[in-house]
């Protein structure tokens, strides 16, 4: 075990009777993201996820195909196992309920809280749903139905045994109020506490007469009743720590495990965690997780995903369609992590067209196609380029600092540190922009040489960054700028790896491969495109075009304008706002955010639409447009002057 502060994460263990859909898929990369990151922090790492096996549904299933119930479980296990592999997720071990060491460590636990007396045995009667395997009371049902799940319920009599969970409640309530940091996001934790200190909290029933129910752990102390499920299911958190974590079986290090740094779930199950979890951590004297994240929902094209509307999305079929790391992307950057989202193809193929075809895969092949014609292929690095950072290197020394902010990183703020990336993407299109290495070759060899180091570096930073997230394209990248061995495995520990003066001890030489994310072009648009092209063609051949006067024209008044202030427009990524003086100075607010920086742009000479009426964008207000070309790869482009003129000059 090396430095560093030990991380244990965990996901929610999944019930096997489903198929994993990108709900599940969401949770395990999640977790998968931050098990990678601390790794190259040189953190001891343990990352734990699994499947939830005992249980009537299980049974179920099991019963309705001849199998026995653990034999449909291997079979249902298979699809999870499956599933992480081709997702990518570095999950350190996995977990089964139906383990003999889990069971073992289960009974033991239960047989503690039975000696210390926190179990005790009563009649109970109460309001029963089959399918969601849960205890309503009357008050809670809804038409006499589930609340959950709105399915009928039972009236079901019988003894059980009760944990004492009850007499916790105080001590919960000052846990979650002196931990602001227990239950996260802060809306999660406000909510916890409401119900907290609104209700009485009752005792659990944790268990099942095995004439109802044979497919569970027997209680140590009376092997006529089985453990409810969630009882077994709480506990692989601390059991794994005992048979699964690096070096569990040394006794020590099994303790040196637990408590667990994150146990990530989604907002349908926080109660059991923020709630039963924690009193059964009381009552057994260990110590809490430090932390419980309960993130939001996915939706499908805006409704919720279920089996009677067939909607279901397959985490499989979209990654083999779109790319794995596409996807992983996706899920992390729409949506802040905590908040619920929508998910459609069309706006994956969004993220995928923009953020990482036009912004990511360009930038690597627009620098590798430079570097192998400029240098075939050779990136030169002068320790005075190390040492001596310019403006741009500045830049990216400060947002690589930026995607390490600590706060983001133990809040799970996975949307802005990817927006961080990005900025350091764009600035290096920017970088591009605004240095035009084309004209350097043509005489500034030495400018050349250090504008190609600095997109070099910027490029081995991104690579670096994004590693946690989509760990296939940072290796390729890493691959394609020349560097060798595997970017997570010369990471590990290795802090310094991020400073801008780290160099291999080798030359570097590019290998340009395949492009990282070739644009999606949707059919439909394909189609859509074809038949505009068609109806052209058709109208030209009637000889039928729309032709304009020049008196129409002459109603456009166009005119030179010099920039003088440029800034982005708060929570915009698109929109920024100019001074521009046009013989008199007006703003004018546009949407080239996402090529251009607000820097590059101050003095530049730009065409201007001077009589437009005034409109308000975003509540500002916009007097004109700038003139821009688009191609349709998303390129955008300024239209300039290649000869200076005075500003106010008309454009005719
Ligand atoms: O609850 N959006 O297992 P489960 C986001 N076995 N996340 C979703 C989701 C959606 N639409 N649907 C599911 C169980 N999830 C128990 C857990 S833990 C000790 C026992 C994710 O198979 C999310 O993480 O129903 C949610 O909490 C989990 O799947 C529920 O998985
Ligand atoms: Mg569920």
């Amino acid at each position: 075990m090396t430095g560093g502060d030990k991380f244990y994460v965990t996901t929610p263990i999944y019930y096997v009777n489903d198929i994993p859909h990108i709900g599940h898929a969401y949770t395990t990369i999640a977790a998968d993201i931050l098990a990678r990151y601390n790794r190259l922090q040189g953190n001891p790492v343990f990352f734990l996820t699994g499947t939830d096996e005992h249980g009537q549904k299980v049974e179920k299933a099991a019963q309705e195909r001849g199998r026995a119930p653990k034999e449909q479980a291997d079979i249902m296990v298979g699809n999870f196992k499956g599933l992480w592999d081709k997702l990518n997720i570095s999950n350190d071990a996995f977990i089964r309920t139906t383990d003999p060491r889990h069971i073992k460590t289960v009974q033991g636990l239960m047989q503690m809280l039975w000696d210390k007396g926190e179990i005790e045995k009563r009649g109970y009667s109460g309001w029963y749903c089959t399918p969601d395997e849960r205890f309503w009371t009357e008050k809670d049902l809804v038409d006499g139905k589930c609340p959950d799940c709105g399915r009928p319920v039972e009236q079901i009599h019988e003894e059980n045994y009760f944990f004492l969970m009850s007499k916790y409640q105080e001590r919960l309530i000052r846990h979650v109020e002196d931990d602001p940091d227990y239950i996260l996001p802060e809306t999660r934790r406000n909510e916890v506490l409401g119900f907290l200190k609104n209700n009485t909290l009752g005792d659990l029933c944790i268990s099942r007469p095995i004439s109802r129910l044979s497919w569970g752990i027997p209680l140590p102390f009376d092997d006529t009743f089985v453990t409810y499920v969630w009882f077994d299911a709480l506990v692989n958190y601390f059991s794994a720590t005992r048979y699964l974590a690096p070096g569990a079986e040394n006794a020590r290090l099994g303790e040196f495990w637990w408590p667990a740094t994150h146990h990530l779930v989604g907002k349908d199950i926080l109660t059991t965690h923020a709630v039963y979890w924690s009193t059964m951590l009381m009552a057994l004297n260990l110590p809490l997780p430090r932390n419980i994240f309960a993130h939001g929902w996915w939706t499908v094209d805006g409704r919720k995903m279920s089996k009677s509307l067939g909607n279901v999305v397959d985490p499989n079929a979209i990654a083999d369609k779109y790319g794995v790391d596409a996807f992983r992307y996706f899920l992390f950057r729409e949506v802040p992590f905590g908040l619920d989202g929508d998910f459609s193809e069309e706006a994956l193929v969004r993220r995928i067209n923009t953020d990482l075809a036009n912004d990511l895969g360009n930038l690597l092949s627009r620098f590798l196609t430079m570097a192998e014609k400029y240098f075939d292929g050779a990136i030169e690095t002068p320790a005075a380029y190390l040492t001596v950072p310019n403006e741009f290197a500045t830049r990216c020394i400060d947002m690589t600092g930026r995607v390490h902010n600590e706060r983001d990183w133990s809040h799970l703020h996975f949307n802005l540190i990817l927006e961080t990336i990005w900025e350091l993407i764009r600035a290096s299109n920017n970088y591009i922009a605004r240095t035009e290495p084309w004209k350097l070759a043509k005489g500034n060899p030495d400018g050349l040489k250090r504008v190609m180091f600095d997109l070099w570096n910027a490029l081995r930073l991104v690579a670096l960054s994004i590693y946690p997230f989509m760990p296939a394209t940072a290796e390729n990248m890493w691959k394609q700028i020349g560097l060798k061995a595997l970017a997570g495995e010369v990471m590990q520990g290795r802090p310094e790896i991020f400073a801008w003066d780290w160099m291999p001890a080798y030359e570097i030489k590019i290998s340009k491969g395949e492009q990282l994310f070739p644009r999606i072009e949707k059919s439909g648009e394909h189609v859509r495109k074809k038949e505009q092209k068609k109806e052209k063609a058709h109208m030209a051949e009637q000889g039928v075009r729309e032709l304009i006067g020049i008196e129409d024209f002459a109603k456009v008044e166009l005119k030179v304008g010099m920039v003088i202030s440029a800034e982005r427009v708060e929570k915009s990524e698109k929109l920024i706002k100019l001074k521009v003086d046009t013989g008199e100075e007006r703003q004018i607010v546009a949407g080239i955010g996402k090529a251009y920086d607000p820097e590059c742009l101050i003095g530049k000479k730009i065409v201007v639409v001077a009589n437009l009426k005034p409109a308000k964008l975003m509540g500002i207000e916009s007097q004109g447009m700038l003139l821009a070309a688009t191609d349709d790869e998303g390129t955008l482009s300024i239209l300039s002057l290649d000869r200076d003129v005075k500003q106010g000059a008309r454009v005719k």
